[in-house]
């Protein structure tokens, strides 16, 4: 059995495989623009996050029903429960489907039937994390929280994604405002791409509690320092960061000095269907790139339920810690 481990960065429309597009796709009377999902996968050659992007969103089609996203949402947590997940906090872009005619409530109802189950069905406890566009407008993500008003108990806090660059956090300000006086917690992709100006503007103005990626901190060694201090945690996605070319190849990721130096980090798959692996081939890939130690790995299950978004529920985070630190690798 693989170390349990909670996963906090996942686009739950990145779990999307070839085999359940296509199912989707039948069953919706969907064309999509791919003869079959050889050909499909052949596509998943991306030269940044922007070409990635495309396809995700394009993709995104198949999706129509409630019953489509409770069973996207069901496969991704028997692959995740599998890899030895045992909390997972599930992104997921709203935005892309109000476009499309869907409701908030199609998403949220359908996602929620199968984290409903979760806990019964595949031992995975869950929260859904709404993200906003950021290459959308500041006044569309105002938009789109206020149409999540009637669903925010099953909604933990809002994320920011989608295309990072010349789309800096502070465009988002007055959003996570009215998302903090909601009561609801706040992360943001940043980093990623952008520079780490981004990744002190979404601390400073957007008072996020965790940086998604963050990976770009590592070019100052300011901004270390302070994420070192202030212990944020950072929810890096290591195969993601290879597919999209952050990083050349896997050897080169920084992960390993990110540790060393002593920053907060937790390994996830990001959009898993797309870039090659689950949370736990994750964690096994960057086990042999980087030759993690076994205290290594098990620092990074510890830190993943340490920023959790548990706080609600403390006994589980405790019996969750307990089985990292038991584990036998
Ligand atoms: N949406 C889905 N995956 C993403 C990523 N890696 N970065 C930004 N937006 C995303
Ligand atoms: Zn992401």
């Amino acid at each position: 059995m693989p170390i349990p481990k909670a996963e906090l960065h996942l686009h739950i429309e990145g779990t999307l495989e070839p085999e359940l597009a296509f199912a989707l796709a039948e069953r919706n009377g969907v064309e999509l623009p791919y003869a079959d999902t050889e050909a499909l996968r052949e596509a998943y050659r991306f030269e940044d996050l922007q070409s990635f992007l495309n396809l995700y969103y394009e993709l995104m089609a198949v999706l129509r029903t409630e019953r489509d996203f409770e069973d996207l949402a069901d496969a991704y947590l028997a692959r995740a429960a599998a890899q030895g997940v045992r909390h997972a906090e599930i992104f997921f872009d709203p935005q892309a489907h109000l476009a499309r005619g869907l409701s908030m409530g199609t998403v949220v109802e359908g996602l929620g039937r199968a984290l409903d189950r979760a806990e019964a069905d595949h031992g995975v406890s869950t929260r859904l994390i709404l993200c906003f566009l950021r290459d959308e407008s500041a006044e569309s993500a105002l938009a789109t929280l206020d149409a999540a008003r009637p669903y925010l108990d099953r909604i933990t806090g809002v994320g920011l994604d989608s295309a990072e660059v010349g789309h800096p956090p502070a465009k988002f300000r007055e959003v996570y405002e009215v998302a903090a006086a909601l009561g609801l917690r706040r992360v943001a992709h940043a980093g990623e791409e952008g520079p780490p100006e981004y990744i002190t503007e979404a601390l400073d103005v957007l008072g996020v509690e965790r940086v998604d990626h963050g990976l770009r901190c590592m070019e100052s060694a300011e901004l270390v320092e302070r994420l070192v201090r202030e212990r944020v945690p950072l929810t890096l996605c290591p195969l993601s960061n290879v597919r999209l070319r952050a990083v050349d190849v896997l050897a080169d990721h920084p992960l390993a000095a990110m540790l060393d130096a002593g920053l907060v980090c937790t390994v996830n798959s990001d959009d898993p269907a797309y870039f090659g692996g689950y949370v736990g081939d994750n964690f096994d890939a960057v086990r042999s790139a980087l030759g993690l130690s076994e205290g290594r790995l098990r620092e990074l299950a510890r830190n993943s339920f340490l920023a959790s978004f548990l706080d609600d529920d403390e006994a589980r985070r405790a019996r969750y810690l307990s089985e990292v630190e038991a584990y036998e690798f």
